[in-house]
Parts: C-alpha cells; structure tokens; sequence
C-alpha cells in the first residue's frame, strides 16, 4: 500500500514510517521540520519506497498531490510540546486547525482512510482518576496558552467525527498519553529526553512544580504497534482511543530514577510553574488513561516496562549528545 505520513520527520512519525517500510509499503512523509529533523529519517533515505518532501501542511497544492496519491494517512504533524505551545500560540494552532482541516477535506474527496493522532491535552484538568474517552474535559481560562492546544486537538477530533459521521470518511483517533522513545527531542518540553540530556551531562535536573504530579509513559514500540492495530481494525472506524499505559509515576520519582539509571551525580532542583513557563501556567496532578477501550477491540496493552524504555532512551542519548 502508499501511505502518507504527516509529521513523518518528527519523533512517532519516523518510527511509524520506518514500520510501513519494513513491511514492503511505500511510504511518502511530508514535514516542514519545524520540531522534526532530517537526521531521524536519514536511514530511511536509501529505501526506494520512501520519498520525503519538505512542505508545510498548510500548503493545499503539495497536500492535493500527496492524498491523491496515497491509499491511506497518518496525520501526525502538529504543533506539539507544551513549551512550543506556549511559545508559538498562534503558529501551533493554524496548524493543528486548518492543517487538519485540509487533510479532512482532501480525505474525503478522494476517499482515503485517515488516522488522527490526538492528545491526553484533550482532556485538560480533568484529574477525577482514569480517564474514559467519554470523560469530561475541564479546561481553565482562553487567555492560557496550554487551553487554546487543547481545544485544537479537541476540533480536530470534532471534525474528524463529524466527517465520518456525515460522509462516512473512515477515521480512527487516538488520544497519545506520554510517547517517549529514541528520537523525542528534549527542546519542546518533553520530560524524559530533557531529564535524561541533563542526567548525563551533569547538570541540574529541573523538577517543574513539586514533583509530585504523577504521569503515564508509554513506549514507542508499543504506540506504533497500537496505532496499526487500530488502523487493522475495522471496528475502530469513527472512534476514538486513549492509546497510552496504566502504569503512573511521579515526575519526583521519575527523576531519581533516570539520575540513577545514568549514573549520575546530577542535583535534583525544583523550579516553580511560573519561572519555567509562564505567571498563569496550570499543570494537572494526575493524568492517567483508561485503556479498556482499546484493549478489549485490538487486545492491545504496553509491553515494555519504564526501566527497559528508560534504559533505552539514555543508550540513545549517549550516542548523540555533543
Ligand atoms: N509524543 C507525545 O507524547 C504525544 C502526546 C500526545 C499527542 N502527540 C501527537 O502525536 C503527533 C506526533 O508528535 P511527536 O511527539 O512525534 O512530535 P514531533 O514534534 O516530533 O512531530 C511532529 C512533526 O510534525 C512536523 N510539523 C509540525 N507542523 C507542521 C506543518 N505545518 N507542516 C508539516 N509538518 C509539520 C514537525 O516538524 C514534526 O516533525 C502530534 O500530532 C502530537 O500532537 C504526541
């Protein structure tokens, strides 16, 4: 099959895209680069089934050309990383909203089956235990940064269903819970690859709030594995799927756990909310998925355990820190 991945230079993007390709698909990524890179895909580049353009979602010609020649998308490209958020309000929400737009609206013309990667932000501060895809989203003030990315994602998901709903675009939608693997870059505001940078480097690691927010990690491996089952099913078609693992940790603990797996000597510093990003920042203490959804359609659970994820992340930023 041709698939397009959007987003295919990014961190999930090139794991996806170099799965399709083992499996003999021809594969076509389109990324503008802006949080991906060439050096995650450079190893794809000699497959004579991978082509890459370098373009913006948003350009509605390049996207034309691609959908109209592809069998099925993966739309992955999207503003992401809390710290390129807040950092890039108005660039992060064109592209999540008219991005997907246009995506969803050559889709259907052409026909094509869509996967949409959506977000645990979804569901804002909603904290009141495992989070079910029918839960409710509680979300704080417009003028917070954070909110507008949530209500990005929550559109694109909106506009997805209302395309199956109304033209039977075949869509399915996952809700990603904290992805981490190789290639997750530390600059936008991911916690394990910043952590893990500043664990071998020696440097302070830099706790935001008190630590003691709890959060699920899902491993890469796992995630690509998932987003395939789904797309394999075809009672996924129009739903929507927390995609992520049960098993929580605090940010504290996650901490002292990388500064020990690095053998490092590095000190554990807590920085206040409004000193690492902004005076009306919010975070939320708990943010955990159900997954029972998921599970009982594909029979999907993560298999890989934090330590193995983590031991693999460092064995990767050992290699590439300069
Ligand atoms: N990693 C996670 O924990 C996580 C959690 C929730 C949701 N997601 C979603 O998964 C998807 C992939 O995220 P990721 O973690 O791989 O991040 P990433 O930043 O590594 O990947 C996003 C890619 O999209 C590209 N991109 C951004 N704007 C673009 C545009 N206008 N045109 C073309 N390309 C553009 C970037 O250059 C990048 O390569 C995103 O939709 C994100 O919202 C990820």
């Amino acid at each position: 099959m041709k698939f397009l991945v959007t987003g295919g230079a990014g961190f999930i993007g090139s794991h996806l895209t170099e799965a399709l390709l083992k499996d003999g698909h021809e594969v076509s990524v389109v990324d503008n680069l802006s949080t991906g890179s060439m050096e995650n895909i450079a190893h794809l580049q000699e497959n004579d089934n991978f082509y890459f353009y370098e373009g913006n979602i948003l350009d509605y010609k390049l996207m034309l050309k691609l959908i109209t020649s592809c069998d099925c998308v993966y739309h992955l490209a999207a503003a992401v990383g809390v710290k390129y958020v807040l950092e890039n309000p108005l660039t992060s929400l064109v592209t999540n909203v008219r991005g997907t737009e246009i995506i969803f609206e050559l889709a259907n013309i052409f026909e094509k089956k869509v996967f949409l990667a959506s977000s645990s932000e979804v569901y804002g501060k909603n904290g009141s235990g495992a989070l079910r895809e029918d839960g409710d989203r509680i979300l704080g003030p417009v003028s917070v940064p954070r909110w507008g990315y949530s209500v990005s994602k929550a559109f694109d998901e909106t506009l997805a269903l209302s395309y199956h709903k109304i033209k039977r675009l075949q869509v399915v939608i996952a809700r990603f819970f904290n992805i981490c693997g190789p290639r997750q870059s530390p600059n936008y505001g991911m916690v394990i690859p910043r952590f893990v940078q500043q664990a071998l480097k020696g440097e302070p690691i830099t706790v935001y709030g008190d630590g003691k927010q709890t959060r699920t990690f899902t491993y890469i491996d796992d995630v690509i594995s998932g987003i395939r089952m789904l797309m394999d099913n075809p009672d996924a078609g129009g739903e929507v799927f927390n995609l992520g693992s049960t098993q929580a940790i605090t940010i504290e603990e996650l901490a002292r756990k990388i500064r020990e797996l690095c053998g490092s000597n590095s000190e554990i510093i807590y920085v206040p909310y409004q000193e690492a990003y902004s005076e009306d920042f919010e975070d939320m203490l708990y943010r955990v998925p159900d997954i029972t959804k998921m599970t009982s359609l594909t029979g999907f659970t993560p298999k890989t355990s934090l330590d193995t994820m983590l031991k693999s992340i460092i064995d990767y930023h050992r290699k590439i820190i300069r």
